[in-house]
This record gives structure tokens, C-alpha cells and sequence, in this order.
């Protein structure tokens, strides 16, 4: 079975579906471990109860970008780590990183990516006035919020929007999207 690794940086509800529907077996693999680049997030909360071994490596203990993704690379292979998930993980990866595990660096995105990337996306889009935005999944490469698609979902900005209910509505796109991107790369489609 594959072991996945999640990356996190904050409330972790990506993360927590996706560890809930691998013990449900609606996904098939190993939750190996749940990294945290910074101490004290929810997200490591949540992992913790729901017995997945979680780490956090602070990057603020490290010197540069190189110095913190050698740790994060260490930590995967100890942990045996076939696929990485990030999930809400808000730190760009170093060239080096993303090449040594390319095809098997995932990432969430909420919005039809490539508009609104970066960490602000719901809001940009909706500042933007866009009449559609959605959710991507996609492998990630070198860029911040690019590389090769697996899945987009769109939805449409209703009349009666606000932010809040929009966040809402792709933050449960994205509940429903991730595990099927998620299944697709774990079955090699
Ligand atoms: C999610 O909406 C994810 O798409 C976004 O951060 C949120 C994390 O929430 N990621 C990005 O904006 C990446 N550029 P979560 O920690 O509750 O899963």
C-alpha cells in the first residue's frame, strides 16, 4: 500500500477528510505521517486525534529554503513516503525538492488555476468580480501554483454570495475533489 505524507501550515480540514476517508477505505493507502511547518496548528491537532503520526519541522529553525526541505526530504524517507500531499501547506519548495519527487508532490488549490494563484485565492477571485471560480488539483513543479492538472472542479459566484458562503462552497469542493484527484494518481490514471 502507499504511504502518504501530508504537508500542513494551518487548519488542516483538507488533510483530516482525506486521513478520515483512508480509514474508511474510500482511498486506498497509508496515512505514513503529517508534517507541520510551523508549531502549534490546528491541523497537527486533528492528525494527532486521529492517531496519525504528525511532525513538525519549523523552518524558522533553518537557514534557508535548501536547509529546511533537506529536513522535510529526510523525514519523508524515514517515514518511507511514497506520495505527498499538501494540503494548505503555505511554503514554496526548493527547485531540488520538487524535481527529486516529481509525479508524486500533489497540491490543492481554491481557485481554476492558472488565475489566482498564491495564498489569497478565494478573495483575489472574488475581488475580481469573477462569475465562476472552483477548485484545482494538480502535481506541482517549480512554479508557485502551477504544474500539470489531475482534476478541476468549477462553481459558479452566486447572486447572492458573500465571501463566507463562497470560501464555504469550495471549501466543500474541495472535500469532494481532493480524494478523487487523490484516487486517480494512486491508481496511476
Ligand atoms: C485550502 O483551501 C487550500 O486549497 C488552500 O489552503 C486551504 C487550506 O485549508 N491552499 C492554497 O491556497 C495553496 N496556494 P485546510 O488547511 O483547512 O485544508
Amino acid at each position: 500500500m502507499k504511504r502518504i505524507a501530508f504537508l500542513v501550515s494551518g487548519s488542516g480540514t483538507n488533510m483530516e477528510n482525506l486521513i478520515k476517508r483512508i480509514k474508511a477505505e474510500e482511498i486506498c493507502a497509508e496515512a505514513a505521517v503529517v508534517i507541520s511547518n510551523k508549531p502549534g496548528v490546528k491541523a497537527i491537532e486533528k492528525a494527532a486525534a486521529l492517531g496519525v503520526k504528525t511532525v513538525v519541522i519549523d523552518h524558522k529553525a533553518y537557514a534557508d529554503r535548501t536547509a529546511f526541505d533537506q529536513a522535510l526530504s529526510e523525514c519523508l524517507e524515514k517515514h518511507r513516503v511514497d506520495i505527498i500531499v499538501l494540503a494548505g501547506f503555505m511554503r514554496i519548495l526548493t527547485e531540488g525538492f520538487v524535481k527529486k519527487y516529481h509525479g508524486r508532490l500533489i497540491n490543492i488549490h481554491p481557485a481554476l488555476l492558472p488565475a489566482f494563484p498564491g495564498a489569497h485565492a478565494i478573495k483575489d477571485a472574488w475581488d475580481a468580480k469573477v462569475k465562476e471560480t472552483g477548485v484545482t488539483v494538480h502535481f506541482v513543479d517549480t512554479g508557485v501554483d502551477t504544474g500539470p492538472v489531475i482534476l478541476q472542479r468549477k462553481i459558479r459566484v452566486l447572486p447572492d454570495d458573500t465571501l463566507e458562503t463562497l470560501e464555504a462552497r469550495i471549501h466543500s469542493l474541495e472535500y469532494e475533489i481532493y480524494p478523487q484527484a487523490l484516487n486517480l494518481v494512486l491508481s496511476g490514471k
